[in-house]
């Protein structure tokens, strides 16, 4: 969710002011998730370099999570969704922390989607305390492991590779989100800033997706003779 910076200086507002907006477009995108069927949408709200930034946008960006947590449970309870949230969380006020650890329990029987929020969340990060934990919990994998092995220590362990990563604003870069899971990811970059990207855009995104031949790495005529080996 990249842009929201960039769509507030365009018209003359605080910056903040466009972190306000793009809570609104999370709220319409997971709407159009459940609406399409989509059961995985991992949203990448705030990375392990983004501390970086003048401490009082820091601040107002933990406000708004607060807030957002406190408002929106209830409503993706009822509908259904499960929320996690992925990232070393040792850093966030206790009361963010109560927050999440309160919002995971209540969803964690629900189906319907799985909303994920990484924050302070790396890439790096990721496959490095997996790695850490593995080796913890498995001495033995010291020898030799496999990815398999590592798979089931990794944040997103409880869920598929992602099959479409959508960043807007404009870079066309991963900026150390799910660095392991997205090798066969499409990948998909718009220039509209992410206040705009509304419904209408992120079917843009899946018409995209639907254009796109996905080998894993075989030929084309093989997967016309065989689509699912
Ligand atoms: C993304 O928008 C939101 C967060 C990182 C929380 P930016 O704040 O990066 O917006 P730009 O890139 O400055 O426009
Ligand atoms: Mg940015």
């Amino acid at each position: 969710m990249d842009g929201n910076g960039r769509w507030a200086k365009k018209r003359f507002l605080p910056r903040v002011a466009g972190h306000v907006k793009g809570v609104e477009l999370l709220r319409e995108m997971v709407r159009a998730c459940l609406e399409r069927g989509v059961q995985y949408l991992t949203l990448f709200a705030f990375s392990s370099e983004n501390w970086r930034r003048p401490q009082d946008e820091v601040t107002l960006l933990m406000q708004l999570f607060v807030k957002a947590l406190e408002q929106e449970v209830e409503k993706l309870d009822r509908n259904g969704v499960r929320l996690r949230v992925i990232g070393d969380l040792a850093p966030f006020e206790p009361r963010l922390r109560e927050l999440i650890s309160q919002a995971e329990k209540k969803t964690a029987d629900n189906t319907r989607l799985d909303l994920t929020i990484a924050a302070n969340y790396g890439g790096r990060w990721d496959i490095t305390r997996a790695v850490n934990q593995m080796l913890a919990a498995q001495p033995e994998k010291r020898e030799a492991w496999s990815e398999s092995d590592l798979e089931s220590y990794l944040s997103m362990s409880f869920a598929p590779e992602p099959d479409l990563f959508i960043r807007t604003g404009g870079e066309q870069r991963i900026s150390n989100f799910l660095l392991w899971q997205l090798a066969y990811t499409e990948l998909y970059f718009t220039p509209t800033l992410w206040p705009d990207f509304d419904t209408a855009e992120f079917d843009k995104a899946i018409v995209s997706y639907q254009q796109r031949e996905r080998r894993f790495g075989r030929t084309s005529e093989q997967l016309i003779e065989k689509p699912n080996a």
